[in-house]
C-alpha cells in the first residue's frame, strides 16, 4: 500500500501535470503532430483562447464600466437589435486574427458580409465562423453567455466575395467548439477526435485540461425549450411537450444561451430544442456558426443533432446566415422528438389524396 507521503507525492504530480495540460498542448497531442498544419491549428485555437479571455474580462467587469452594456441602437443583419457587447466581442475576433498569417476570413452573426484580411490570406488557410455573444439577451443581468465558434479549410478562390465554398454541410468543419463564460470561463473543443474542456485559470491566464473524450449520457431528464412559442409551433412538437408533462421523469430547464444549455446536456444529457415554427420554419438559431458547431461537437460525444427531418451535419446551406430547425443532445431523448414529428409527418402524407 502507498504510504501518506508518497500517495501525497502522487497527487502533486498529478495536479502539476494537469496544470501544464494547456489548451495548445493538448491541440498537438491530438493532432498527434508537429506539421505546420497542426501548428496552424493549435495557434489558432490559442488566438480563440484570447479572445475568450478578452470577452471574459469585459463581461466581468461589465457593470462597472461605461458603455460596456446595454444596446447599440443598431439593427444586425438578423433584424436583431445590437448590443455594445456583441459589438465588442465581435471585433476581439477580429483583433485577434488580423496580423496573424492563420485566418483568411471570418464570417460572424455581426457581419452581413465575410471580413476579408487579405494580408493573410496566402498562408492563412482558414475561415472562422463565429457567433461572438450567444445568449445576448443575459448579457445585462449578468447571466451566463457564450462564443461558438467554428473552422473551415479555406476552398477556392482566396477573395471569392460571394464566399460559396462555405455553402457545404457540417461535416467539413475541422475544429468546433464554444466558450462559456459562467460562473468559470470554460472552452469546450473538438477537432473530430472526441470533445474536450477546460477551464480559466485567471491566475495562470491558461486553459487548463478538465475533461478529456467526454460522452453525452444516452439520455437524460432535461428538456430545453421555449415553451412561450408553443402556441406559434407545428402540432408535432406540441405532441412532445405534451408528453413530456404528461410522463414521469422530465425536467425543464432553459437558460436563454444556448451555449449554456448545451453545456448542460453536454455534461448531464437531456435534450435542445429551437423549433421552426408553422410561419417561420427554418427556426431562429443560424447553421454556420451557431447549430452546425454545436451539432459536430454533440456527434463527437456521442450524442445527435437532427433539423427534425434531417441530420444537422448533412445540411448545405444556401447562404451564409441560414437558419435551421435544431434538436440536439442525448441519442434516445433526439430520437423521441424526431418519432413525433415522423408520426405527424405519416399522417399528413396518409391524408393527401
Ligand atoms: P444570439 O444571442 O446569438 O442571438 O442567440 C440567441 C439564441 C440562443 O442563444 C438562445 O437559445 C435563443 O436564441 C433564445 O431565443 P428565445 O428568446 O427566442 O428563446
Ligand atoms: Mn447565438
Ligand atoms: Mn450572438
Amino acid at each position: 500500500m502507498a504510504s501518506a507521503t508518497e500517495f501525497e507525492t502522487h497527487e502533486y504530480e498529478y495536479a502539476l501535470d494537469r496544470d501544464c495540460t494547456t489548451l495548445s498542448r493538448h491541440v498537438l497531442q491530438q493532432l498527434q503532430s508537429f506539421s505546420p498544419q497542426a501548428q496552424d491549428i493549435s495557434a489558432i485555437m490559442n488566438r480563440l483562447a484570447l479572445a475568450g479571455k478578452l470577452i471574459a474580462r469585459r463581461l466581468s467587469r461589465a457593470g462597472l464600466m461605461e458603455n460596456a452594456l446595454g444596446f447599440t441602437g443598431e439593427v444586425n443583419v438578423q433584424g436583431e437589435s445590437v448590443k455594445k457587447m456583441d459589438v465588442y466581442a465581435n471585433e476581439v475576433f477580429i483583433s485577434v486574427f488580423k496580423q496573424s498569417g492563420l485566418v483568411c476570413r471570418l464570417a460572424s452573426e455581426e457581419m452581413e458580409k465575410p471580413y476579408y484580411i487579405p494580408e493573410n490570406c496566402p498562408i492563412g488557410r482558414y475561415t472562422l465562423l463565429y457567433d461572438p455573444i450567444d445568449g445576448s439577451s443575459n448579457v445585462d443581468i449578468n447571466l451566463n453567455v457564450g462564443s461558438i465558434f467554428s473552422i473551415r479549410q479555406q476552398e477556392g478562390d482566396d477573395l471569392d466575395r460571394e464566399a460559396r465554398d462555405l455553402l457545404q454541410n457540417g461535416r467539413k468543419q475541422i475544429a468546433a467548439g464554444y466558450i462559456l463564460y459562467g460562473p468559470s470561463t470554460i472552452l469546450v473543443y473538438s477537432l473530430g477526435q472526441g470533445v474536450h474542456s477546460f477551464i480559466l485559470d485567471p491566475s495562470l491566464g491558461e486553459f487548463i485540461l478538465v475533461q478529456e473524450n467526454i460522452k453525452v449520457p444516452t439520455s437524460g431528464p432535461v428538456y430545453s425549450v421555449n415553451e412561450g412559442n408553443f402556441w406559434q409551433w407545428e402540432d408535432s412538437i406540441r405532441d412532445y411537450v405534451r408528453y413530456v408533462h404528461r410522463h414521469e421523469g422530465y425536467t425543464a430547464r432553459y437558460s436563454g444561451a444556448l451555449v449554456g444549455d448545451i453545456h448542460r446536456i453536454l455534461l448531464q444529457g437531456g435534450v435542445f430544442i429551437y423549433p421552426g415554427t408553422v410561419k417561420k420554419p427554418e427556426g431562429k438559431l443560424r447553421l454556420l456558426y451557431e447549430t452546425a458547431p454545436l451539432g459536430f461537437l454533440i456527434e463527437q460525444a456521442g450524442g445527435k443533432a437532427s433539423t427534425g427531418t434531417q441530420n444537422l451535419l448533412d445540411c448545405v446551406p444556401t447562404k451564409l446566415h441560414e437558419r435551421t430547425p435544431l434538436i440536439i443532445g442525448s441519442a434516445e431523448n433526439v430520437e423521441l422528438v424526431e418519432s413525433f414529428i415522423q408520426d405527424r409527418a405519416r399522417e399528413a402524407a396518409a391524408q393527401t389524396p
